[in-house]
């Protein structure tokens, strides 16, 4: 009975069986209840005709140690200011140079929330769309006003994206009524429908659900004739476009697809749209997305051990007025949240980085890819 071997053998099985019967008790009962895309992903009918696979070379960063996190990017020309939301619950101005490390960063005004999408007004308001407070406007003497944070009756969650057409009415999405940033990549991983666009009228108070069932309702852009508002759906890696206005006025079609998970997107003039793309769509996603009991594996492991690395190949998408992608530029060691145009710049945010990067496109473009 006191042999070592024989004790040393069961210490070894006991050190194996257990890991695996405490991963096996988790797995069942744990609720978490991944379930199959109603789409099967398929990336092969995106066509990019020209690329840069290596958009960090020659890449700058921007205020780098004084941004926590800036996902969204909003530009004022006049000023040369960029606003952007960080982790801390701060709207930093930072006041961009030609030379990137003379930018200035200075604290603006505090949520107390998570400032994601943001966009600036004419009379230089900000409206905002904060994950963990809801829509938000601040004035330009930081006065911050709660705009709204529910829906008939259900809260949102994780207030994501925004944007305002000419007319004042605003246009913005909650990625998720269940489950809070932090938790968004167990929304993704769940693969359900809880993310919702509205409109909201400034002059009547009024909020208008627009769609519902969105697979983490992210970046809102209107379209600069103010004929649609695209809205895009990470999850399924794809934007759509709602018409206000014209014969299709009320309906909703896919505008692109894009080769990656989307977030932020906006309009920088020239007939171009910016698609920030948070992660590419790699094999590792594709396998998950197939298998909802993969997914459950990688949320228990995320919920109770690390989380899981899932950005790679990120970067931006740039597509036209019809939607159709004329240039993708990313990077093995990238992961953007939003990207507008300054100049012969690109400037990116991230939730992910400590600073904002930016490109000079001119200097290295993206080529054609045949
Ligand atoms: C850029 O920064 C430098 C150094 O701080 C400053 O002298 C210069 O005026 C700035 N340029 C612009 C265009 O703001």
């Amino acid at each position: 009975m006191s042999d070592p071997t024989s004790s040393r053998f069961s210490t070894r099985l006991f050190a194996i069986v257990l890991p695996v019967a405490v991963a096996a008790i988790l797995f069942q009962i744990e609720p978490f209840d991944p379930v199959m895309l109603p789409v099967r992903l398929d990336q092969s009918t995106v066509v990019v005709p020209t690329r840069n696979g290596h958009l960090r070379v020659g890449s700058e960063v921007v205020g780098k140690g004084h941004l926590d996190g800036p996902e969204d990017l909003a530009f004022d020309p006049q000023s040369r200011v960029v606003y952007t939301g960080c982790e801390d619950g701060w709207i930093k101005r930072v006041t961009v140079n030609d030379s990137a490390v003379d930018s200035v960063v200075e604290d603006w005004v505090n949520t107390g929330g998570r400032p994601l999408g943001l966009t600036l007004l004419h009379n230089g308001e900000l409206i905002i769309a904060d994950a963990g407070k809801g829509l938000l406007r601040v004035s330009s003497e930081k006065e911050i006003e709660l705009l709204v944070d529910e829906f008939e009756g259900l809260k949102f969650k994780l207030t994501d994206g925004v944007d305002v057409a000419e007319d004042g009415t605003i246009y913005f999405t909650d990625a998720s009524h269940k489950y809070p940033l932090k938790d968004a990549v167990l929304d993704i991983l769940e693969g359900k429908p809880n993310g919702r666009f509205f409109s909201y009228n400034p002059a009547t108070k009024k909020t208008t659900l627009i769609a519902q069932n969105l697979y983490f309702a992210n970046g809102v852009a209107v379209s600069p004739d103010q004929q649609f508002v695209v809205f895009c759906e990470s999850t399924l890696m794809r934007c759509s476009k709602y018409y206000v206005q014209g014969p299709k006025k009320g309906s909703i079609e896919k505008f692109c697809d894009v080769p990656g998970t989307p977030d932020n997107i906006h309009y920088v003039g020239e007939g171009q749209y910016l698609v920030a793309i948070f992660t590419a769509f790699t094999p590792e996603l594709d396998f998950a997305f197939r298998y909802p009991f993969i997914r459950k594996v990688a949320a228990i492991v995320t919920k109770y051990v690390v989380n899981l690395p899932i950005s790679k190949n990120g970067g931006f998408l740039v597509v036209d007025l019809e939607g159709k992608p004329t240039a993708h530029y990313y990077d093995p060691k990238l992961s953007l949240t939003s990207a507008i145009k300054i100049g012969n710049h690109i400037y990116a945010g991230s939730i992910e980085y400590p600073f904002v990067t930016r490109f000079d496109i001119e200097k290295y473009p993206a080529l054609p890819t045949v």
